[in-house]
């Protein structure tokens, strides 16, 4: 039988899964459509990102997949999707904007206690992408408002491979700096045991580009990316906080522009998450004032507290004020610059 767009899409489920509250109860409450909709527009969109990141987190499971690996665009391709989807979400704040205040009161005591608070695949979404419980606000609120199975659902994600800490595991295996014989000639001012030969020079070529009011950065930067401090805070080692800036200071190199647009792309994930965060937070506010969320929550003070916590790659952000002015990194020696070149240049002469 030859498939129909009505049955291949399911239109029937989908079009009859509106059912308005205040229909029920007999009250004139025309934007609820619209509340619905939106809503469920979203955790639609929700789903697919929920897709695109299995995938990646599936292709940066395998231990063989290196900066050289075709699967590398991939994860970048989709990422970049992933991007596009969310910066729809942030926009689709405005169509809901077009409620007003007083519209949304006609229906809003019949959905107590429901509230977008209770989106597991939200949460599981920020737990699959790297976001632990201990990092939550309100962590006690949140597994006191969800069901059983969705806690379950969202435990099982913590519990997971992150796409967080597969990029920690595949920042660790960046082979540069294990290869002792193509150092030999970096040239290093300032010594230091233990440190690589790269990273010391580095540290010195930092610490002398930093404005007096900035002079503890050097230990910002010791912390994050020379030793280990702060273990239990930290989300990525600093092997992989490295392995990261390396590639964001040589990120010219052909072998590091790719690694270069994954770093780029998690980034703008967590803006773009942010973004939906703050856009979300002001609608709030516009919408209910001060007053208490369906969910129970404190509405705008919770949705402000999540939005300054929940940063999910704010180790890579925080690489960013370890940089200095191209024209002053540390000329690498030639055989590494070979090694960075496209694969086939990789040939020694
Ligand atoms: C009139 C529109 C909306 C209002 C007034 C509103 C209000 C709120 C409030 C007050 C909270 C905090 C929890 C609570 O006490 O209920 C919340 C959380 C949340 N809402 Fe909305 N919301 C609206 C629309 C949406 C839409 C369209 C979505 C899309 C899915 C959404 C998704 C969420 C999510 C995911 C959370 C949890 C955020 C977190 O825990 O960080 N909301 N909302």
């Amino acid at each position: 039988m030859e498939i129909h767009y009505h049955d291949y899409l399911q239109l029937d489920k989908i079009l009859n899964a509106q059912d308005l509250e205040s229909k029920k109860h007999n009250l004139e409450a025309h934007d609820e459509m619209l509340f619905i909709v939106i809503h469920q527009a979203y955790e639609l969109w929700f789903k697919q990102l929920h897709f695109e990141t299995d995938s990646i987190v599936a292709i940066m499971s395998r231990p063989e997949l290196n900066d050289n690996s075709p699967e590398l665009q991939t994860v970048v391709h989709r990422l970049n999707r992933m991007i596009t989807i969310l910066r729809l979400l942030v926009h689709q704040i405005d169509v809901m904007e077009t409620m007003t205040p007083m519209d949304f009161l006609d229906f809003r005591d019949r959905l107590r206690p429901a509230s977008g608070f209770q989106s597991w695949q939200f949460k599981e979404l920020e737990a699959k992408l790297g976001l632990k419980f201990d990092q939550r606000h309100g962590k006690e609120y949140y597994t006191s408002q969800l069901r059983q199975e969705h806690v379950d659902l969202i435990k099982k994600a913590e519990g997971g491979n992150s796409l967080l800490q597969l990029l920690n595991t595949w920042l660790e295996r960046m082979p540069f700096f294990d290869e002792e014989e193509n150092w030999k000639s970096f040239v290093v001012h300032n010594k230091a045991e233990g440190v690589h030969p790269f990273w010391a020079e580095y540290r010195y070529q930092y610490s002398n580009s930093l404005a007096d009011a900035e002079k503890n950065n050097s230990e910002d930067f010791d912390e994050l990316v020379i030793k280990n401090g702060k273990e239990k805070e930290r989300t990525i080692s600093a092997k992989a906080a490295r392995a990261a800036l390396f590639i964001m200071l040589y990120r010219g190199y052909p072998m590091l522009q790719l690694p270069f647009q994954l770093l780029n792309a998690l980034l703008e994930i967590d803006e773009q998450l942010s973004s939906w965060r703050y856009r979300h937070m002001n609608m709030v506010h516009r919408m209910i004032g001060r007053r208490i969320g369906t969910g129970g929550s404190s509405g705008k003070d919770y949705l402000k507290a999540a939005a300054d916590k929940h940063y999910i790659f704010r180790e890579i952000a925080q690489l960013n004020s370890f940089l200095i002015e191209r024209r002053k990194l540390p000329l690498l020696p030639r055989e590494i610059g070979i090694r960075l070149g496209f694969a086939g240049n990789n040939v020694k002469e």
